[in-house]
């Protein structure tokens, strides 16, 4: 799958360098070509014979190693990849290519590449959630990084949560979709996913029961098929998936900046079920029900970010893709949707309790079109996500 792929691996100094080995051979039972470059700390839990070996390649470890300069230098490596990936990707490795900082060999080529990067974070859980690594986080995000993990879990230093590197068939599956080719290679598409959350105070929030599964499955299945993928996400129940570049929002006005920020794209997919209100005013404390403040919540409206984008003059995504989802008369209100907000395309669907659409795993839709109502049988969310992604590619070719 990954044939004639060039894929430099930088390994940093964490205990789950280990398993840095593993990926190297599993990558290249895919066929990739792996050149590893160990970070000073990285060394000291992997040798660079045992990655070398495994790679069949030479490790690089040192900046200014007079021999590489001259077999091939800094800039050059960075750039003769398809693909670097950081993994363990240390907080401090994170900390160093959020601020731009070149002071080794493994910094300086991330800092010299125009080679996409995809990251698998790996730190104890008090350094994950520590919120100058989640300021870096954001930062390597809103710079087109792409993150694989880290999982939830028992850590080496005996505490468990965030923090675990993603096992290694995630990271492989992730470079996949990175560097998948098909269709749709060259083509940068947008899809939000989730629900929002709109705060009413510090601790409470207004939000939906939807999980995010339909609208990671189908930034997947864009990427496979080549897609370079933004996915925008409110806080879904399901992870996003590797392999594409991941904008995390709360509320539907930070959803709106994120979709803003991402145009231009070929094609927006709007799966995400945005709130279509907020609390005028939420309080910056908590409130108290003495004072009878959660009984007079105001109301204001959202921004309608699909209608937006849709009506966009300059720079309107050559197909824009909405959703309805519906409890009753599912093709009368999606076929009156698609023309109120000014979409070419809605995926319809009925999510009334009964058929458990709404966080469960299968999907019924209906694809509404300027041709009209297309419906589909009930299917897996993957599988909608897959032909959706089919007739994506077809239209935009
Ligand atoms: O109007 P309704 O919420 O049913 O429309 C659903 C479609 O509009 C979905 O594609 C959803 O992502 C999008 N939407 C949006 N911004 C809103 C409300 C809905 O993009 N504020």
């Amino acid at each position: 799958m990954l044939g004639s792929k060039r894929i430099l691996l930088i390994i940093g100094g964490g205990i789950a360098a280990y398993k840095a080995l593993d990926l190297i051979r599993r990558l290249r039972e895919q066929g990739a070509t792996v050149t590893p470059v160990l970070t000073r700390a990285g060394a000291e839990f992997v040798t660079p014979l045992s990655a070398s070996a495994l790679a069949g390649h030479k490790v690089f470890s040192e900046l200014f190693d007079l021999t590489d300069e001259a077999e091939m230098g800094h800039i050059e490596l960075s750039r003769s990849a398809d693909l670097i990936v950081v993994a363990p990707a240390t907080a401090d490795l994170m900390a160093k290519m959020a601020g731009g900082r070149a002071d080794d060999l493994a910094s300086t080529l991330l800092l010299a590449t125009d080679t996409p990067v995809l990251v698998a974070p790996a730190m104890n859980v008090r350094m994950w959630l520590h919120a100058a690594t989640q300021r870096n986080v954001a930062t390597l995000c809103a710079d087109g990084i792409m993150l694989v993990g880290p999982n939830e879990g028992d850590m080496a230093c005996g505490e468990h949560g965030p923090g675990r590197m993603a096992e290694v068939q995630e990271i492989v599956a992730g470079v996949v979709t990175a560097l998948a080719d098909g269709p749709l290679s060259g083509q940068r598409i947008l899809v939000t996913s989730g629900p929002t959350h709109e705060p009413i105070d510090p601790v409470r929030y207004i939000a939906n029961r939807s999980s995010g599964v339909q609208g990671t499955a189908i930034a997947r299945a864009l990427a496979a098929l080549g897609a370079e993928v933004v996915f925008v996400t409110g806080p879904a129940s399901v992870p996003p998936p590797g392999g594409v570049e991941v904008v995390r929002v709360e509320t539907a006005r930070e959803m709106l900046a994120a979709v803003e920020a991402a145009l231009p794209v070929a094609a927006a997919v709007f799966a995400a079920a945005v709130a279509d209100w907020h609390v005028a005013g939420a309080s910056d404390r908590k409130l108290k029900k003495a004072t009878g403040g959660l009984a007079n919540l105001e109301f204001a409206e959202n921004p309608d970010i699909l209608a937006r984008v849709a009506g966009l003059k300059k720079g309107r995504p050559r197909l824009v893709v909405g959703f309805a989802a519906e409890t009753e008369d599912v093709i009368a209100n999606a076929t009156a949707k698609r023309l109120r907000k000014g979409c070419d395309w809605i995926v319809a669907n009925d999510v009334s309790p009964a058929t458990g659409i709404m966080g469960g795993g299968e999907n019924a839709v209906t694809l509404i079109t300027g041709e009209g109502p297309e419906t589909w049988p009930r299917m897996g969310k993957a599988a909608v996500a897959e032909r959706l992604a089919e007739r994506l590619a077809a239209a935009l070719a």
